[in-house]
C-alpha cells in the first residue's frame, strides 16, 4: 500500500494478534491489531481496503461474514477474500522422495468435508463461491484471480529452514503422534464422516510424511496452494 497508509488487523484469537504485533514491531508502519469478533464489531472510520485470509472456510455462515466485511469498506473501496478451495489444495503437494499418488491421496477426505458443511456449515469450497457471493451482495466489478506463487523449497534457498519449519507446523507434521493421540484423531475423524479404515489411512499417511521430513533434513517440496482472490467494490 502507498507510503502513509495504515493498517488494521483484527482476530479473536489472541495468539495471532500477538505474532501479528511481533511482525510489525520496528517497520515504521502505522498498524494496530485489535482481538475482537469481526461479527460483533463496529467501526466509525471506514477502510479502502477490508481483507480477510483463510476465515471463511472456517466458518457457519461466510455469507454473514462477508456482508459485514463490506460493513467496513468506504464507497469505493475494495473487499478482499482470499481462500483456499480444499480440493485444489489437496492436488499440489510434491516432496521430493516420496510416492506422488500417496501424496495427494483425498480418499476418506471428501467424506469429511462434505460431513462438515453438512452439519457445521463449514464449506469447503467457499474459495470458488466468494466472487459469486460479493456479487450477490451488490459489489460492483467482481473478479477473480489467483496466487501463481508456489512454494518450491530446496536447502538453496536462503529461508528453506524457516520455510520449512511454518509448513511443517502448519500441516502439523513437526512429529509423529503417539498411540494414544492418534486413537483419538482416529475417533474424531469417523464423527467427521470416514471410515475407520480411511481415517487409519489418513494417519498412516501424515505418520510417513513426518517421518520422511524427520530422517531427511534436506529434503526438497513444492506445495501449489492455489489460494484464490475474490475481489468486488462497494458501491
Ligand atoms: C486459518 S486461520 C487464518 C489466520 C490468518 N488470517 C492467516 O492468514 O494466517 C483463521 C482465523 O480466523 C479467525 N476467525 C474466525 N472467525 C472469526 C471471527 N468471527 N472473528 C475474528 N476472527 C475470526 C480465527 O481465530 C483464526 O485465527
Amino acid at each position: 500500500m502507498p507510503g502513509g497508509s495504515t493498517y488494521t488487523g483484527i482476530d479473536f484469537a489472541e495468539n495471532l494478534i500477538q505474532e501479528g504485533k511481533q511482525l510489525f514491531a520496528n517497520q515504521n508502519i502505522a498498524a494496530e491489531f485489535i482481538c475482537k469478533n469481526v461479527n460483533e464489531y463496529t467501526v466509525e472510520s471506514k477502510y479502502d481496503f477490508v481483507i480477510c485470509q483463510a476465515v471463511l472456510r472456517h466458518l457457519d455462515d461466510p455469507v454473514a461474514f462477508i456482508r459485514k466485511m463490506i460493513s467496513f469498506a468506504k464507497p469505493g473501496g475494495y473487499v478482499v477474500c482470499m481462500d483456499v478451495n480444499r480440493e485444489f489444495e489437496s492436488c499440489g503437494l510434491y516432496v521430493d522422495g516420496m510416492d506422488y499418488r500417496e501424496l495427494c491421496l483425498h480418499e476418506g477426505l471428501e467424506k469429511k468435508w462434505q460431513t462438515e458443511l453438512a452439519l457445521q456449515g463449514r464449506d469447503y469450497s467457499v474459495a470458488v463461491k466468494a466472487a459469486h457471493i460479493l456479487e450477490s451482495l451488490g459489489l460492483a466489478d467482481v473478479d477473480v484471480r489467483m496466487n501463481d506463487k508456489v512454494e518450491f523449497m530446496t536447502p538453496k534457498h536462503a529461508d528453506y529452514e524457516e520455510a520449512r519449519n511454518d509448513f511443517l507446523r502448519a500441516n502439523q507434521w513437526t512429529s509423529c503422534m503417539g498411540q494414544g493421540e492418534e486413537n483419538a484423531l482416529i475417533l474424531q475423524l469417523m464423527t467427521h464422516g470416514m471410515s475407520r479404515s480411511e481415517a487409519r489411512e489418513y494417519c498412516l499417511r501424515n505418520r510417513r510424511i513426518a517421518e520422511y521430513f524427520s530422517s531427511n533434513p534436506a529434503a526438497e517440496y513444492s506445495f501449489a496452494r492455489g489460494l484464490l482472490i475474490a475481489y468486488g467494490r462497494k458501491m
